[in-house]
């Protein structure tokens, strides 16, 4: 089979879709999905077209880089839970991802991160005001989309939204006086990709007019999904190969936004942790002074290899295993071993 979508293309690239859609009874859901996610991606395109030539081109531009299209699959999976990708459903997939999109090109310029979906990030192209301005285009396509299907749709898009800013917001600040930092970073990740996921997972179910008691245990599902998917990337930031993930290793740490590692490292007081600490610390404030990012390669490269990194992978197998166990009151079937399946493919990427 063949895919023109460049979201079925890239999530067929990383073996998502042979991991998730296993066995004989997936056969047919695998097709329902892969054609929903070209539909998407038809709907995206037709979407993102503005009448502003500079904003038609900066609007299309981390679309047209790629994407796994991890939201839209979600969406399209539940929807099977009831009349399966109406046109409602296909805009609800279309919409989230729209939000999704909007907020890489915000994430970029707080993260300062050069690179996305294996291009320049578009601020590094336009410069922060435009690829801020283009974010919020975004959003407000997607709240446009969203209204076509009434208040509840839009609601759901607006809350979703705000929890995302939130923890957006609390990563930017920190950690208070008082505030557990593991449990304060695990809220951030809840809040700022939970939240997005675990709206694709509950939007396929309701927008297709699914059993109402299904919607909570699928948002858990998609939450704590997030909050794995998260910790996953935080471990393979520090191992990735920039040509794979399309981001430079590192980028977040060295722009001094800790990550799980990092967060673990700190709490281990022997010698040799405290030690590594200090020299990541003292490079990311070199970092901020001007200094060559470079400078950071060998510390974070003893990271990667120290404990603390493999307390992050237990850590997201552990919240994997809960959004799993979140889905026991779903029918046993091919909806339920995809999301499963899904849960654990998260986490055993290894890029
Ligand atoms: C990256 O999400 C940003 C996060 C919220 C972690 P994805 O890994 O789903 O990004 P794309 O869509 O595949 O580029
Ligand atoms: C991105 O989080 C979260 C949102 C876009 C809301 P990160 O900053 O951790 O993700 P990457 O590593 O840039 O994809
Ligand atoms: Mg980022
Ligand atoms: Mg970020």
């Amino acid at each position: 089979m063949t895919f023109s979508a460049p979201g079925s293309r890239i999530a067929s690239k990383l073996g998502l879709s042979d991991r998730i859609f296993a066995g004989p009874r997936s056969r047919r859901l695998l097709a329902t999905v892969e054609s929903g996610l070209e539909r998407v991606d038809e709907a995206l395109a037709r979407e993102l077209v503005m009448a502003d030539s500079l904003a038609n081109a900066t609007s299309r531009y981390l679309y047209d880089a790629g994407g796994k299209r991890v939201r839209p699959m979600l969406t399209l999976l539940t929807s099977q839970l009831g009349e399966g990708p109406t046109d409602k459903v296909i805009d609800g997939a279309t919409a989230l991802e729209m939000t999704h999109l909007g907020s890489l090109y915000h994430d970029d310029v707080m993260d300062a991160a050069d690179k996305r979906r294996g291009v320049p990030a578009a601020h590094e192209v336009w410069g922060n005001n435009i690829a801020i301005l283009t974010g919020d285009l975004l959003f407000s396509r997607a709240s446009q989309i969203m209204a076509r299907h009434g208040e509840a749709a839009i609601r759901l898009q607006a809350d979703t939204f705000e929890r995302l800013v939130i923890g957006q917001m609390h990563e930017t600040v920190g950690p208070q006086d008082g505030d557990d930092r593991v449990e304060f970073y695990l809220q951030v990740l809840a809040d700022k990709t939970g939240s997005l996921i675990a709206a694709a997972a509950q939007t396929g179910c309701v927008f297709a007019g699914g059993p109402v008691e299904f919607e909570a245990p699928l948002k858990t599902f998609g939450e704590k999904v997030g909050v794995a998917f998260q910790l996953l990337d935080d471990v393979i930031d520090l191992s990735a190969d920039a040509d794979e993930t399309g981001k430079v290793p590192g980028t977040d740490l060295r722009a001094g936004v800790p990550t799980m590692p990092y967060l673990v490292l700190s709490e281990r007081t022997d010698a040799a942790s405290i030690g590594l600490r200090e020299r990541i610390d003292a490079g990311v404030a070199s970092i901020s002074d001007g200094e060559d990012p470079a400078i950071l390669d060998g510390a974070l490269a003893e990271l990667r290899d120290h404990e603390a990194t493999q307390a992050t992978l237990d850590l997201a197998y552990s919240w994997s295993n809960e959004a799993i166990a979140a889905l026991d009151p779903l029918p046993d079937g091919a909806v339920r071993e995809a999301l499963m399946r899904f849960a654990r493919a998260v986490v055993d990427r290894s890029r």
